[in-house]
């Protein structure tokens, strides 16, 4: 069994598509493995009028169990509800007496989990409530969660920021990028950090490129509204495309913690070049989808604007100046609509610089590139790209794989980005979310990119559903003479 944790958890947002999905699924998880088990209790909140009954067996149901499970039965009694209006002060009063109730009833040492998962505009009105009207007032930690956006630009983010500051100091906000609760986002650290074969090889002598590709086979479904005011662009690049390239560019932190890895990757963020007006339109493309055999086109999407421009599709190449990588394009990109869903990191090595084996009479193809590909998901793994000699007479030689691939049980046992990310929370841990300062470098790269697209008129539809984004995005790679790893009909 884990050792058993702690807290009150108060969910702004408690009746969402999220909480019931993800958060108390995940907490059940926890709940079985021990992580949690007599001592926490748990307040939804939201506009929707319920009983403590109606949301417990709403919460019951969540969890997709047997109506008889005994465990999912206690686990879910320990959840309570409180309509609430987050602007009402008053309000506030209720849910505190409710707070110190939990604390009374399930001795949780004022530990308090405020967790927000509401429009941003109202991060900063509850969060200032919550310090006001004496709900963080407690001898126990005070944390608090939110979720993204955090913010739709460097000077939004900052205002939101300024307004959490006010209550809470950076220990205690976390930040969820739920792609860096996934397995094999931090396995990216212990391959690099825990193989000399790997980390020393890891510099621009060595590596020809890096690619990172976020693919969606599913269009914008129900979001619509949320979507087309963001694109691809603010929805996956400035948070988890960013996250990912900083843990692939930062230098090695003095010790494995919060502190000291936060510090490499806002280091290596500040060494991402921010471009200027040409830099962005050559180093960017944006995509649209257009209609497919039985694909809507995005603009014939419910709820979304029959002119819209937004971007469905981003590509783009990332340089860093430090003497890492300098000359060693980091290449990027995500999509909607595309050929299938997956999450890969393609590192390309340089060629060999001499290459003895294709001489005329030995008819024998260049050398291919070593490439490690690192798949995040669905299929968790890796494989390495190494030359070798074809079997048989003469000396030919054909690239063949090492791989390794998660197997079906460890897969299943993988714990979900949420439940990872909710046990780190408890445990007062913050490797695994991002930082101020994190996110704002990744608002001022990403803003650069925004304000040049603003002023210039896509051509869409520019692609595809079921291609991989639109031919630009080949172009932006190949005019570097070189190809994305993972193409369709190679
Ligand atoms: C979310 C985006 O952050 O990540 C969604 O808002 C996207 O648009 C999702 O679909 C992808 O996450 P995952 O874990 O399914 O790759």
């Amino acid at each position: 069994m884990a050792t058993e944790r702690t807290s009150l958890f108060i969910f702004f947002g408690g009746t969402g598509d999220l909480a019931y999905r993800k958060l108390y699924p995940s907490m059940f998880n926890l709940y079985k493995k021990g992580t949690l088990r007599e001592h926490f209790g748990v307040i939804g909140t939201s506009r929707e009028k319920l009983t403590d009954q109606q949301f417990q067996e709403k919460v019951f149901k969540s969890l997709g169990v047997a109506k008889t499970d005994k465990e999912a039965q206690k686990f879910a009694s320990h959840f309570v509800y409180e309509a609430h209006d987050v602007t009402d002060k008053a309000h506030y009063q209720v849910l505190k007496n409710r707070a110190d109730e939990l604390d009374k009833q399930y001795k949780l040492n004022g530990n308090r989990i405020f967790y927000l998962s509401l429009a941003p505009s109202f991060f900063g009105t509850v969060a200032g409530f919550l310090k006001t009207e004496g709900l963080t007032d407690t001898d126990g930690f005070n944390r608090v969660v939110i979720e993204k956006p955090f913010g739709r630009d460097y000077d939004s983010a900052h205002q939101l920021n300024d307004a959490l500051s006010k209550s809470f100091d950076e220990k205690q906000i976390f930040r969820i990028d739920h792609y860096l609760g996934k397995e094999m986002i931090q396995n990216i650290e212990a391959v690099r950090f825990g193989n000399t074969i790997v980390e020393s090889l890891w510099n621009n002598r060595y590596i020809d490129n890096i690619q990172v590709t976020l693919s969606e086979k599913l269009g914008v479904e129900e979001r619509a509204s949320y979507y087309d005011n963001s694109g691809a662009l603010r929805d996956m690049v400035q948070n988890h495309i960013m996250q990912i390239v900083s843990l692939l560019a930062m230098e090695q932190p003095v010790s494995f913690t919060d502190v000291d890895i936060r510090a490499e990757k806002v280091k290596a963020l500040r060494s991402l070049r921010v471009y200027n007006v040409a830099e962005a339109s050559t180093n960017f493309v944006r995509g649209q989808y257009g209609a497919g055999d039985s694909q809507r086109a995005y603009r014939d999407e419910d709820n979304v604007p029959h002119d819209s421009n937004n971007d469905t599709f981003v590509a783009g190449k990332l340089l860093f100046d430090n003497y890492r990588w300098s000359g060693t394009p980091f290449y990027i990109r995500t999509g909607k609509m595309l050929a299938d869903k997956f999450t890969r990191v393609d590192v390309v090595f340089k060629k060999p610089l001499i290459d003895i084996f294709s001489f005329p009479q030995n008819h024998n193809a260049p050398l291919e590139a070593n490439v490690l590909t690192m798949y995040i998901e669905p299929h968790a793994g890796f494989s390495l790209r190494l030359n070798a000699k074809t079997n048989g007479q003469g000396f030919q030689t054909e690239p063949i794989d090492l791989d390794y691939f998660v197997d079906a049980k460890d897969s299943k046992a993988t714990p979900e980005p949420y439940e990872r990310l909710i046990h780190d929370v408890m445990k007062g841990d913050g490797t695994n979310f991002s930082s101020w300062q994190e996110v704002s470098y990744a608002w001022r790269f990403v803003d650069q990119i925004r304000k040049v697209w603003d002023l210039q008129q896509p051509q869409f539809p520019n692609y595809t559903p079921g291609s991989m984004g639109p031919a630009a995005a080949d172009e932006l790679i190949q005019r570097d003479h070189r190809q994305w790893v993972y193409r369709l009909n190679k």
